[in-house]
């Protein structure tokens, strides 16, 4: 079923081709702009700008919390009717330390707040968080997408993995556009975006 968009696209294949292009094009805009050092970090509304930023030219719900369920593999993210008071708690939640950091990240992921997008959305809120409270970032090129995933489908059990997996990656190359552009790609090699590379848009 392909999801209702702003372009007029019919077909499942030149939407996620579209999806892929005008979103990295933004997601770079972001950090060319400087906007992203200008975002509050940890709080549900630097996420909100970010989805929004990346998704607002294709789809109506970019930037706005979902109105239905949804679930992968076996997980279900948070329901809709908890999903408010989810958001609060977890903005509430501390980010002094790395460990912090990973684990309201890893919260949030349970939240699940927009329709589509939250994982290459919230990859990017976590840097901002890893900026500026660590003055780090993660280098994601340097994750392999299997481990990445299966970490994140054990971490709302048990967040040990992907603690390990992100420490590993952290790097103090935090104003680097190529790092960020690479790690833009890799995030979207994640979830199945290939076609294009973030530097020559
Ligand atoms: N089984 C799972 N349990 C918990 N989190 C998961 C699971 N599978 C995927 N995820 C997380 O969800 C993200 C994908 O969410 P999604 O909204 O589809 O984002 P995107 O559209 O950017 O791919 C993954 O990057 C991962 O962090
Ligand atoms: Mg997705």
């Amino acid at each position: 079923m392909i999801l209702k968009n702003r372009l007029g696209i019919k077909s499942e294949i030149e939407l996620a081709k579209e999806e892929e292009r005008i979103s990295k094009l933004k997601a770079k805009k972001l950090f060319e702009s400087g906007s992203l050092n200008r975002l509050e970090a940890g709080t549900f509304e630097s996420l909100v700008v970010i989805h929004k930023e990346l998704f607002e030219e294709i789809y109506d719900f970019a930037g706005k919390i979902r109105t239905v369920n949804i679930s992968k593999g076996n997980f279900r993210f948070a329901p809709i009717t908890y999903l408010d008071d989810a958001i609060k708690n977890i903005e509430k939640m501390p980010q002094a330390n790395f460990d912090e950091v990973i684990e309201k990240y890893v919260e949030m992921n349970v939240a699940h707040p927009f329709r589509e997008g939250n994982g290459r959305s919230m990859r990017i809120w976590l840097d901002v968080m890893l900026k500026k409270e660590l003055e780090k970032v993660v280098d994601w090129e340097s994750i392999e997408r299997d481990d990445f995933l299966l970490a994140m489908e054990r971490s709302p059990i048990k967040d040990t993995e992907i603690k390990h997996l992100l420490k590993k990656a952290l790097s103090d190359e935090i104003d680097n556009a190529s790092l960020f552009m690479k790690g833009i790609d890799a995030s979207y090699y994640y979830e199945g975006y290939t076609l294009y590379k973030t530097e020559e848009l």
